[in-house]
């Protein structure tokens, strides 16, 4: 049970957002904030009880930053994502600020207001809000630590900066009720949605201002062909077959089984990483992960929810062997037919999907610096 996926209890979801049906006076609308993003990406769902704004988002970027939102005040959200790697943190696992290590690797927050689904395996958590109770107050493991005898403490760090007061002041309304986890949490989600990786070089190739290398325009070609199967899993503007954004209306969340793993014959993941199978208990459900977004993927190694794979490049061997000979594989990972040029060419095309304004972007960087 030690790293059994947090499903938030009734107590703990009724003690952070209960009290917010009460508080929405001063949030802005969703008319004063306009998306910039190029014709391929729509605008990503945003829940109705919170809007854009730039000033939440702002504040939002703080707390992000910001070591009080720990118990011990070590550690804050940016200390396992990093915005020079996409907001990975490079590490096959993250390590928490009590020293305990998470089960899976830290995935990148950019983009994420389109993933209908969070993390790498739970169909239950399916927006930014609710996911943040994991990192604030999981225990299994324990990444900010704020457990019950510390949830005032953090409050107060907050409530007594009178930086923060104003900040909070303006976006949720003056005094200290303003500053709760409820509003702390909004603010960080509003920040994460605005955090946006849509300006890659792949980005500017469709917009018509840049033009691909030979060998990146075949691996583009490969990438979306059946020879190579990439697509049919990572799909659409965020290399994911789960997407949502304004216009889509049915909303599907896959998880596949793409043959990493196969250690009793019959197909079985090594715990406590068996994919939504540890939600569900479903034997069909054993090694099916999300499909993980491909954008900055050449900055994000390792790779896979385990980080068990270091470079790229092993990852296209993986694929090219097939993975694992396992009954629970998707079938399409045996459709895949690869050389070594035809390896070499995706990686080329992979490497198209950087964005560097995302990781060097001053509006999503450290403010405390
Ligand atoms: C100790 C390291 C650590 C800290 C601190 C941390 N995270 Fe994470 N984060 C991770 C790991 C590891 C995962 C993957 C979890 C999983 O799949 O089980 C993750 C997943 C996520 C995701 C899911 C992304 C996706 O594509 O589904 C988001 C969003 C996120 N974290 C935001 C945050 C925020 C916001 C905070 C601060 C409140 C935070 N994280 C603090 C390590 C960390
Ligand atoms: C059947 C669906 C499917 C197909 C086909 C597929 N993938 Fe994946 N891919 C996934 C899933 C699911 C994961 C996450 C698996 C895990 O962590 O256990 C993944 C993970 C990855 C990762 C690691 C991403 C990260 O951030 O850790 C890369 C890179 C990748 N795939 C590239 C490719 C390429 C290139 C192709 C084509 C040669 C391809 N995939 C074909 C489903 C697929």
């Amino acid at each position: 049970m030690r790293h059994a996926p947090l499903v938030a209890s009734a107590a703990l979801l009724a003690s952070v957002f209960g009290g917010l049906v009460t508080q929405h006076q001063l949030q802005p609308t969703a008319a004063s904030w306009h998306w910039k993003l190029p014709a391929h990406f729509k605008a990503p769902r945003i829940p109705a009880d919170n809007p854009m704004s730039e000033a939440k988002l702002q504040l939002g970027r703080r707390l992000f930053y910001d070591n009080r939102l720990s118990g011990n005040g070590t550690q804050a959200c940016a200390s396992c994502h990093f915005q020079n790697l996409a907001f990975t943190d490079g590490k096959v696992v993250s390590t928490g600020s009590t020293g305990e290590e998470t089960a899976r690797n830290a995935p990148s927050i950019a983009n994420s207001a389109w993933n209908p689904t969070l993390t790498w395996a739970n169909y239950s958590i399916l927006d930014l809000e609710r996911h943040m109770l994991v990192p604030m107050f999981g225990e299994n493991p324990v990444e900010l630590g704020i457990d019950d005898s510390k949830r005032d403490l953090v409050l107060q760090r907050f409530r007594g900066d009178p930086d923060y007061r104003a900040r909070f002041a303006r976006v949720f309304g003056p005094g200290a009720e303003a500053i709760s986890f409820a509003h702390l949490i909004q603010a960080i989600a509003t920040f994460q949605r605005g955090v946006v990786s849509v300006n890659s070089r792949y980005d500017q190739y469709l917009a018509g201002t840049a033009v691909l290398t030979a060998s990146e325009a075949r691996g583009r070609a490969l990438f979306f062909s059946e020879q190579a199967q990439c697509a049919s899993c990572h799909s659409g503007p965020t290399f994911s077959d789960q997407y949502a954004d304004v216009t889509t209306s049915v909303v599907r969340t896959p998880f596949h089984n793409n043959g990493l793993y196969n250690i009793d014959g019959k197909g079985a993941y090594p715990e406590p990483n068996r994919g939504i199978l540890e939600l569900s208990g479903k034997a069909a459900d054993m090694g099916a992960f999300r499909t993980q977004s491909l954008r900055n993927v050449a900055v994000t190694a390792p790779y896979m929810h385990d980080g068990s794979i270091s470079t790229l490049a092993a990852v296209l061997d993986h694929y090219a062997a097939h993975g694992q000979r396992s009954p629970l594989k998707d079938p399409r990972i045996d459709r895949i037919h690869l050389d070594d040029q035809d390896k070499a060419d995706l990686i080329a095309f992979l490497e198209t999907l950087t964005d560097e304004e995302l990781l060097t972007s001053p509006r999503y960087a450290n403010p405390f610096k």
